[in-house]
């Protein structure tokens, strides 16, 4: 048996947002989501089972692991050794290239190296429906990360029917998406920890989840019609209504900082002077900016000034899971 793999993972911004689970222990989502897997940040990651380890020895950024963040790698371990009838213990590996639990999802480029590489390293061969089903268990949004491009997660009914697809590949649309890193510190709210309470405690919550099922509709026929200030409008209102959630909530909380506040500020008013630009941001204060290539310069020429060149990272549509060994 070939115990040893090492696989690569792109991360995803969600255009239509996954914020609630319908079963926490598999990972089943309230409602469906749609992303667009990103080039410019992923995880890549090695595992070695090895019988002579006593213990899964797992190291992150070249810092071992350790706590609740060791545990649930381990967790997820436990799930690939039962389903590859396997029991030995791991060596694990993995390098961010993108900053973690900052809301630039590294829990989704994170579980989806994962389950590419300990699968595979397992013994196990899984396509890519059924690699898209082992990530969520890691991760939810581990789900969308496994294929390139425009993916939809369909929320289904069970473990079984709970998976991502691909709507478009990456080369399909050349957009651009510029992450305003205003702050690459670990989140003090997880996304699990964020959408749970949100979930449970906000009055507006059965609202989320209808409108995410227009939003949705709209977002696919903007896709299929390249109609990019429909999808920047969509992908704009979404990611408000799920930070509306947050503020809903009881205790309230929020991603929000000064600067994610004023990056929004800065995008409405290039909008008002006519460049085609919208922004989102997932559970941490970077922000997202979704813009074409020909509208690209002017966009950074306006965040430069406030935000510093350093600070702004421009990406593209991005492949799906790659094996490195
Ligand atoms: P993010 O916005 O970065 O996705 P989350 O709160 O969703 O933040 O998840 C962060 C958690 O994801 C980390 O605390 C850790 O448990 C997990 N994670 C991050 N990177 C990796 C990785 N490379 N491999 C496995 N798990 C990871
Ligand atoms: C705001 O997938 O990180 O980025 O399933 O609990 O690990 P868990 O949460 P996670 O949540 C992602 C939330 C989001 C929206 C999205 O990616 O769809
Ligand atoms: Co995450």
């Amino acid at each position: 048996m070939k115990n040893h793999a090492k696989a690569r993972a792109h991360t995803n911004i969600a255009l239509v947002k996954y914020w609630g689970k319908a079963n926490e222990a598999l990972k089943l989502p309230t409602t469906n989501s749609l992303s667009l897997t990103l080039d410019r940040f992923y995880t890549d990651t090695s595992v070695t089972f090895d019988e002579q380890l006593s213990a899964d020895q797992i190291s992150l950024n070249g810092t071992a692991l350790e706590g609740p963040a060791a545990r649930r790698i381990a967790t997820f371990l436990d799930l690939v050794r039962s389903q590859a009838g396997i029991s030995s213990k791991a060596q694990v590996t993995t390098v961010n290239n993108v900053p973690t639990a900052a809301g630039l999802a590294s829990s989704a480029s994170g579980f989806a190296a994962l389950a590419a590489a300990a699968s595979r390293a397992s013994g196990l061969q899984l396509d890519h429906k059924q690699l898209s089903r082992l990530a969520r268990r890691g991760s939810g949004s581990a789900t969308r990360s496994i294929d390139g491009g425009f993916v939809e997660w369909h929320k289904g009914f069970g473990d079984r029917t709970s998976f991502a697809t691909q709507v478009a590949p990456a080369d399909y649309w050349n957009l651009n998406v510029i992450a305003i890193l205003v702050n690459q510190q670990q989140k003090q709210i997880s996304s699990s920890v964020g959408m749970q309470r949100s979930q449970t405690t906000s009055p507006y919550y059965r609202e989320w989840e209808k409108l995410c099922k227009h939003d949705l509709k709209k977002l696919k026929m903007a896709i299929s019609n390249r109609d990019f200030s429909c999808l920047g409008t969509i992908a704009e209102e979404n990611a408000m209504r799920m930070h509306a959630l947050t503020l809903s909530a009881a205790p309230d909380f929020s991603y929000f900082d000064a600067d994610s506040l004023k990056a929004m500020q800065l995008i409405h008013q290039l909008r008002a002077t006519g460049i085609p630009c919208y922004f989102t941001m997932d559970a941490g204060p970077n922000v997202k900016v979704l813009v074409e290539p020909e509208h690209l310069n002017a966009v950074l020429a306006a965040l430069t000034p406030a935000f510093g060149a350093n600070q702004l990272v421009v990406a593209a549509p991005g492949p799906g899971i790659q094996y490195l060994t």
